[in-house]
């Protein structure tokens, strides 16, 4: 064939390794990360979950041993989720300074100053229910619930969390937890909002981990409808105009397009949830053999980035550290 075609030549940029990396527009650094965490009671517990291998619920005098595997692969940050045995009507051990995850922030700090702890603050885990807030009326009463995610918000911080991850999505929740961070002295504390959370079937295996599956009804009065993309927009839009400093978007694989939407609409860091299900769906196929995992893996996170979002909350975070380490 004639070398002086009429078409152009995409594959020239595709040539070689080298060509590829060059033109390479998305990159995942191990910065990128946050990497979730389950503390339970008792002591000598490492229980793997098992609807997600290679994730377990840790019991504090074992903690510090994983958070050391954390440090030395080079992640800058954790998400701590507590699960205690006794729960109660309105989540007392969320926001108790004897909680779990108050006690496990403590810890991890004393050991690791420099890790970034960031404290989901929700109340399912804690309640006998299981739901994110204050039971009225087999609902959730939203002004009533904001009191306790504050307190719980505030005893985080005190314990030295660096950020706050309020995941109850209960109206105005970023405003009376700004609030309450501030009158406590907590003025430079972030907000990492979880402003737009899908009732998603994706959560099901960190229910498992969490122990937190709601005992009646289900989630979809103040999580969001999957259907929804305008409604995204609202959400992240009172969240910043409360002061939220980042934006989650969750789950993330699905909802590329609103990460891409919260992207174009704001400003501030957007942040990309790897949900539970998304974790499990990847470990299934790849322990029968279907899928090569560590491709996929790379490549769904990518697709993460390319989408917009600049930070991502993943159980994949271990996996991924190493990976990029023996790549460099
Ligand atoms: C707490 C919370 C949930 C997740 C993060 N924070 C569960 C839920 O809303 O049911 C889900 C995370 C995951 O699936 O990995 N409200």
């Amino acid at each position: 064939m004639n070398s002086n075609t009429e078409f152009k030549r995409h594959r020239r940029l595709r040539s070689s390794n080298s060509m590829r990396a060059m033109v390479r527009e998305t990159h995942l650094h191990v910065e990128d990360f946050i990497y979730p965490m389950f503390v339970v009671e008792g002591s000598n517990v490492k229980n793997e979950v098992p609807s997600m291998p290679g994730v377990y619920q840790v019991s504090m005098d074992l903690l510090l041993d994983e958070v050391k595997e954390v440090v030395e692969l080079g992640i800058k940050s954790i998400i701590l989720f507590g699960v205690p045995n006794d729960k109660d009507e309105v989540g007392t051990g969320a926001f108790i300074e004897t909680g779990i995850v108050q006690e496990a922030t403590r810890l991890i700090k004393r050991a690791y100053p420099e890790i970034l702890i960031v404290a989901d603050t929700c109340l399912c885990e804690y309640t006998s229910h299981g739901h994110c807030g204050v039971i009225h009326d087999h609902d959730v009463d939203n002004d009533e619930s904001l009191q306790l995610l504050a307190r719980t918000a505030v005893s985080q911080a005190e314990a030295g969390a660096d950020i706050i991850a309020p995941s109850n999505m209960m109206d105005g929740f970023v405003k009376v937890i700004r609030q309450a961070l501030d009158e406590a002295g907590f003025t430079n504390i972030p907000i990492m909002s979880y402003a737009v959370k899908y009732a998603s079937a994706f959560y099901g295996p960190f229910r498992d981990a969490a122990d937190s599956t709601p005992q009646f009804g289900d989630r979809k009065s103040y999580q969001m409808d999957p259907a929804n993309r305008l409604e995204a927009l609202r959400e992240a839009e009172s969240d910043v105009v409360e002061g939220a400093d980042f934006l989650i978007v969750k789950p993330a694989l699905s909802y590329l397009d609103i990460v891409r939407d919260v992207r174009n609409h704001f400003n501030l860091p957007v942040v990309a949830y790897n949900v539970s299900g998304e974790y499990s769906m990847v470990k299934a196929a790849a322990l029968n053999g279907w899928i090569e995992e560590k491709s996929l893996v790379m490549e769904k996170l990518t697709s993460m980035k390319r989408a917009g979002a600049d930070l991502i909350i993943t159980y994949f975070a271990k996996d991924v550290a190493k990976w990029l380490k023996e790549e460099n």
